[in-house]
């Protein structure tokens, strides 16, 4: 591994963006890793993309640590974010603990889950275990049948909360926070307000990085693809142009464009 959170924060600082991927086996992982991707996700959206379920939710800890192990065999440079999945860290922090542990053991050098707020007491408990945590606030697909669906967050009076949410987990020890269908305005204000990166995925061009499911950026996925994604393949014709299109295309600002955010 040589991009580290302390590569993200540097990376920040210095106003170059951050480019994040999400894979899940052995071969993408080597494309990304060799085409330069700062980070790669081993993402819950493996439940969509991987075993064709409608939603994240039937996702377990065995399944993020399979796929993790897969990635990590392709990996040289790019740093393992492993997505912690639904029910493997919401019943208490020593829970999220054992989990961890699990996902880090399989290759992750960072985990993700996901929560503001409420989170906070389990991001301190690992951050002072020496685990890097990466918070995602916003749209939370793990919480999709409570949220009513694949909604943006954080319109109106919502706004304030999330703002609040990314400085608590901030406060409490995270490296990174996701950013997942806010506004592209709301992203700007949490982006300037906090010191860690944030990494959007349909909010706007004005995170610190981008992330996109691959599958989606690639332009393969079966179902209906979001409106914040973009097919990278189109003019190319090679996965490895098409991620390395990508890559330019965060880092120059060129994508994400307002057609692919929230207003
Ligand atoms: O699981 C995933 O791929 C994610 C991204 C959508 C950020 O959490």
């Amino acid at each position: 591994m040589s991009v580290t959170v302390t590569t993200l924060s540097k990376m920040k600082q210095e106003g170059n963006k951050i480019t994040w991927l999400t894979a899940y086996d052995y071969s993408f992982a080597a494309v990304l890793d060799t085409a330069g991707i700062d980070a790669i996700l081993v993402g819950d959206s493996l439940g969509m993309v991987m075993q064709g379920h409608d939603t994240p939710v039937p996702v377990t800890i065995e399944h993020s640590c399979y796929h993790t192990q897969c990635v990590a065999r392709g990996v040289k440079n790019s740093m393992i974010v492993g997505d912690m999945p639904f029910g493997s860290y919401q019943v208490s922090k020593e829970q999220a603990y054992r989990n961890a542990v699990k996902l880090m053991r399989a290759g992750a050098h960072v985990i993700k889950l996901e929560g503001g707020e409420l989170q906070v007491e389990t991001i301190r408990f690992l951050t002072e275990r020496g685990i890097a945590v990466c918070a995602h606030i916003g749209l939370t697909p793990q919480s999709v049948h409570q949220l009513g669906g694949f909604k943006v967050q954080g319109r109106g009076e919502a706004a304030d909360k999330l703002v609040e949410d990314a400085l608590r987990v901030q406060q409490a020890g995270a490296s990174a926070v996701v950013l997942e269908a806010v506004p592209r305005a709301l992203a700007k204000r949490i982006t300037g307000e906090i010191a860690i990166p944030t990494i959007g995925i349909g909010a706007g061009k004005h995170c610190d990085g981008q992330v996109l499911v691959l599958q989606d950026m690639i332009g393969i996925y079966p179902k209906k693809s979001p409106k914040f994604c973009k097919n990278f393949m189109q003019g190319t014709d090679s996965i490895a142009a098409a991620v390395s299109n990508y890559i330019d295309e965060v880092k120059t600002g060129q994508f994400p464009a307002d057609q692919h955010s929230f207003d």
